[in-house]
């Protein structure tokens, strides 16, 4: 029942038991959407043994458990599948690239392809005869050589893959080239690589359009578009927007990539290894990615299952063209119960409003606040160079002028349990300042919880725009996107007594200034079917 598994979600993907991490091999085929992610067959920890489990969905909310589409078998996967990605090549024809861990623990790349390529649910996955069709080269360590990349086709026909590597204290993107998807040859050298940073997991590489928030496929080149490089390393999806040049097949970054406080990321909080791909029914590119727990070994094997994925969100590049805008796909309404809207309200300095007669355990919020009197915002202090650490250190206890304000979510009534997602604007050298953050410290009375604070600076200007709030809330995980989608923070937290019924919700302000909540919506969200076939009830 829920009260012996209050962290267990409604409407986030995650699997009946056991752990879960990574999502891999994401297509749309055939009117399906397909997520294949890693998976342990045997524990609720990460070990050997590791499978790409398989389920779809007809409108990325409801997902049918599948069987295990690829399992260690061969000499050349017998310890573990690990991860990798599909590319839909012409005639729509789908194929799968993934890492195998070998008998000599060594990652190789892998090639699958369908049994039946009628079947829109490709449940039956055979293995290319002649794997493994990339070892690692020369010079890179057999353990630092995995997660092949969709591949991408150039004007010259070739195909093209990445796959994640580090050598001499640099993370890159070794490029490979083939003609026909079996040989592959290494290119002279990586497509990009970055100064100092780990080993680069699960890369991902892909065109944004620069006049359209629509989603182009992998192999689109032309003037009107940028290409994303991103790379998950310390914990976290950075990202950097540039020129993919074809002539010196080279990636040509805007910024450098180094993994520091100010670098882009896709989420500032748990968000890792996440995936994107096109869907060509919809015209746009949507993102998977994996969220980790935050308790402990012990607790997970308690609860038996370990990770959630992240609910799949919609990609562009922002007008600016300097970052990515996200937002959870539009298929999210569909599990909208009740709505609570209110509007003009105002919140005085150190005040709460609470949202009531909604699910608060289980709800998609979204809230703008106005600002009438920026001009007395507290200073910038040019010395607060990490957001994080300035949200940390500017917990939501801490007052100030324009912030704390936000909302309370998994909360009390006393209060004494809450996570609050809160803004602050401070008045900076020629402009102002937002920081979004991401409070936990007080999400559960329990310890050996990580809570850490999460924190991003938000890249907009008050005096034109409403600061906007969305926040998925689903019972363990919230995930939170500021300014329409240029800032995303998803946390974990797992409240002792603010669970189910006796959850609440508020909006609130401990700033000493008065903000307006222009407009709060709520809804109540109902439960995603995610189960195996039978186990699924078709009642509502
Ligand atoms: C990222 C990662 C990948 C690897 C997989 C193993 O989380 O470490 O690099 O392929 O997980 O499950």
């Amino acid at each position: 029942t829920s009260r012996e598994q209050p962290y267990r979600t409604s409407y986030h993907f995650q699997s009946p038991r056991n752990w879960l991490n990574d999502p891999n091999g994401l297509m749309y085929y055939k009117g399906v959407y397909h997520l294949f992610y890693q998976y342990n067959p045997h524990s609720a920890l990460f070990s050997d043994g590791i499978v790409w489990a398989h389920s779809v969905s007809y409108d990325l909310v409801n997902w049918v458990h599948l069987n295990h589409a690829l399992e260690p078998s061969e000499p050349f996967d017998i310890i573990s599948c690990w991860s990798g990605s599909a590319t839909i090549l012409p005639g729509n024809r789908p194929v799968i690239l993934y890492t195998g861990i070998d008998a000599n623990y060594s990652q190789v790349q892998n090639l699958a392809i369908p049994k039946n390529e009628s079947d829109p649910f490709l449940q039956d996955w055979v293995k290319f005869s002649l794997n493994p069709i990339i070892v690692p080269p020369e010079g890179i360590k057999p353990d630092n050589f995995r997660d092949p990349t969709t591949a991408w086709q150039g004007p010259d026909g070739k195909w093209r893959i990445i796959v994640g590597s580090w050598k001499d204290d640099k993370g890159m993107a070794i490029l490979y080239q083939s003609d026909d998807f079996f040989n592959w040859s290494k290119s002279e050298h990586p497509l990009f690589t970055s100064s100092k940073t780990g080993m680069w997991e699960c890369p991902d590489f892909f065109p944004v359009s620069t006049d359209s928030t629509n989603g182009v496929d992998t192999s689109t080149l032309n003037p009107r578009t940028k290409h994303v490089m991103k790379a998950s390393f310390n914990s976290h999806d950075y990202y950097v927007l540039g020129t993919y040049n074809l002539e010196m097949e080279r990636f040509l970054p805007d910024e450098e990539l180094t993994g520091a406080s100010l670098d882009l990321r896709l989420d500032y909080g748990k968000y890792y290894a996440s995936k994107s791909f096109f869907d060509s029914a919809n015209k746009r590119r949507l993102l998977f990615g994996w969220v980790n727990e935050s308790d402990s070994t012990e607790d997970d094997i308690a609860k038996g299952w370990s990770g959630l994925q992240a609910f799949p969100r919609e990609i562009w590049l922002d007008g600016s063209g300097k970052q990515l805008i996200q937002r959870p796909v539009e298929e999210i309404k569909t599990l909208r119960d009740k709505n609570v809207g209110v509007e003009s309200v105002g919140l005085d300095g150190g005040s709460t409003y609470e949202v009531s007669d909604i699910t608060a355990s289980q709800v998609d919020v979204e809230v703008a606040f106005e600002l009438p009197k920026l001009e007395e915002a507290e200073l910038m202090d040019p010395n607060w160079l990490d957001p994080q650490i300035l949200c940390s250190e500017k917990n939501a206890s801490v007052s100030g002028k324009y912030g704390p304000f936000g909302l309370l979510a998994l909360a009390t009534e006393d209060l004494r349990e809450q996570t609050a997602i809160f803004i602050r604007v401070f008045k900076g050298h020629n402009r102002y300042v937002v920081l979004m953050c991401s409070d936990q410290s007080r999400s559960s009375l329990r310890n050996g919880i990580d809570k850490t604070t999460y924190g991003a600076f938000l890249d907009l200007d008050p005096q034109v725009e409403k600061i906007s709030l969305r926040t998925l809330i689903d019972h363990s995980i919230i995930e939170s996107f500021g300014g329409d989608g240029k800032v995303c923070i998803t946390s974990r937290v797992y409240p002792v007594l603010a669970i189910d019924e006796a959850a609440r919700l508020y909006a609130f302000n401990y700033g000493t200034l008065s903000v307006q909540v222009e407009r709060l919506d709520a809804w109540s969200m109902r439960k995603a079917r995610i189960g195996h076939r039978e186990s699924l009830s078709y009642g509502e």
